[in-house]
């Protein structure tokens, strides 16, 4: 069996050791000669790199292991570059979230302004690393989770198009986690299938291998409960807000009721709603910074301090299930199906050819291969069609240098209610991201 070589970048992130602890339980169907991590915060990747060095010299000390700040070294000789990068940190997520509810609108990592925002650091950054990919490893893949998605996965489609990099969330898969706990059954047992743009989707059919249809037994229980299941079946999404959010899927679905929705959907159908249930001075980045950041780190510490993992091991993290398995899907030409950001081309039969759209596709060798989902409904195509305008808007404000561009991506933003708070917000946003955005005319 070959042995893989594999780059983390975003080496520091929250979820690196939740991604090495799932690559190493899975040593057997993805073996692995080498591991890396590289980042462009030296301290911060540091604490992680040196408890997972301490790691994986007690599990597996046989995968040679570095930690990096210098690209060359890091993507030198990988297959597989796993990305989850942040431009600016928690520090700028948390003011991507307060400065809209400042306004009275929606403050979110990746809708409405926050997305907006955050989509205009990470397309830098994020060509920057394909392009350091593709000078030191031009045969890796990259598998992107880094935010926002949406956003990322077009500036990829205009200005990368031939570059081998796959774009994934996370949530079709955990919500299906959800779904399987509803009908006791599990994700592999299940086939989907589903149309939508990223965090903006809707699931239209859960079959098993027999072909036996469960999406109307899986409604009767969103109806009444949303994905809030009573089995803990996700570490990743269990804070209270969370639950809160997979909760509300029950008020999406009354919109609706012929799909199953994404729970990002309520940003766009309930905004009223999220921000009077909203904290403008305590928002989601700060309960991530003093949950699940403080958490990964003092883990690391203790490690560190007590030179052993024994006794205080990192956990498999759930969210590393998709990439893990895109990556032996690649790997191993498996044609699994899995829903992933691709570019339109028919897939959505009356959506536009170049958009990028969500939809099940089976992953081989040669990357996903779109699975028709046929025509949707006006109501969701309405709502698409405006989200991946303001999704296009953002990338072509970001090569033009637009104001009037990005001034309206907000204007457009359903989150938004007019052209008038959506130049406030803009002109907060501009001085809070001078260190990161292109300069607008
Ligand atoms: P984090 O801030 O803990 O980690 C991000 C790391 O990226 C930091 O260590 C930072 O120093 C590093 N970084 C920033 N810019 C970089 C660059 N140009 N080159 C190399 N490293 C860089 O954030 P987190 O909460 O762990 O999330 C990481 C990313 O994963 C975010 O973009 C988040 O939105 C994304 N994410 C996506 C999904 C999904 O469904 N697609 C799911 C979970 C997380
Ligand atoms: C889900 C989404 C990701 C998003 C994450 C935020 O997993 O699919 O795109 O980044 O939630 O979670 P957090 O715990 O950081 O708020
Ligand atoms: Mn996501």
């Amino acid at each position: 069996m070959k042995q893989f070589s594999i780059v983390i970048a975003g080496g520091g992130s929250t979820y690196t050791p939740g991604i090495v602890m799932m690559l190493l339980d899975n040593l057997d169907r993805f073996p692995i000669r080498t591991l890396k991590l590289y980042d462009n915060d030296a301290d911060r990747q540091a604490v992680l790199g040196e408890a997972l060095e301490i790691t994986l010299k007690e599990k597996a000390p046989e995968i040679e292991y570095i930690y990096t700040t210098d690209p060359k070294e890091a993507f030198t000789d990988v297959d597989f570059c796993f990305a989850h990068i942040r431009t600016g940190k928690y520090r700028m997520r948390e003011l991507d979230e307060k400065i809209p509810l400042k306004y009275g609108v929606v403050g979110q990592e990746t809708c409405g302004p926050g997305g907006i925002a955050y989509g205009m650091r990470s397309i830098k950054d994020m060509i920057e690393l394909i392009d350091l990919m593709e000078e030191y490893a031009p045969d890796c893949w990259m598998l992107n989770y880094s935010n926002p998605a949406a956003i990322v996965a077009e500036a990829c489609r205009v200005l990368r198009p031939h570059s081998k990099v796959l774009n994934i969330c996370d949530m079709p898969v955990g919500t299906l986690r959800r779904m399987s706990q509803i009908i006791d059954k599990t994700p592999e047992e299940l086939d989907v299938r589903y149309f939508g743009l990223n965090h903006f989707g809707w699931w239209t059919s859960i079959k098993d291998k027999d072909g036996t249809e469960y999406l109307p037994q899986i409604r009767e229980y969103v109806k009444e409960n949303g994905y809030l299941t009573q089995v803990e079946v996700d570490t990743q999404h269990m804070d209270q807000s969370w639950q809160e959010t997979h909760k509300k899927a029950k008020d999406l679905l009354a919109v609706d009721p012929r799909f199953l929705p994404n729970t990002y959907l309520k940003y766009y159908f309930y905004p009223d709603y999220v921000v009077e249930h909203s904290n403008p001075n305590y928002t989601r980045a700060n309960e991530v910074m003093d949950g699940r950041e403080k958490e990964v780190f003092s883990t690391a510490k203790v490690i560190i301090d007590k030179g052993t993992s024994e006794g205080s091991e990192f956990s498999i993290g759930s969210h590393a299930t998709f990439i893990v398995d895109l990556a032996r899907a690649i790997a191993y030409n498996t044609h699994e199906r899995m829903v992933m950001i691709v570019e339109n081309n028919g897939a959505i039969a009356n959506f536009d050819d170049d958009a990028m759209v969500e939809v099940p596709c089976m992953v081989g060798t040669d990357g996903p291969e779109p699975l028709c989902q046929g025509k949707i409904p006006e109501f969701q195509r309405a709502l698409m069609y405006q989200q991946v305008t303001v999704e296009k808007l953002v990338v072509q404000a970001y090569m033009e240098g637009s104001y009037q561009k990005l001034w309206q991506a907000l204007t457009l933003s359903k989150t938004v209610p007019s052209a008038k708070v959506a130049k406030e917000i803009l002109d907060d946003l501009i001085e809070a991201n001078r260190e990161f955005w292109p300069e607008l005319k």
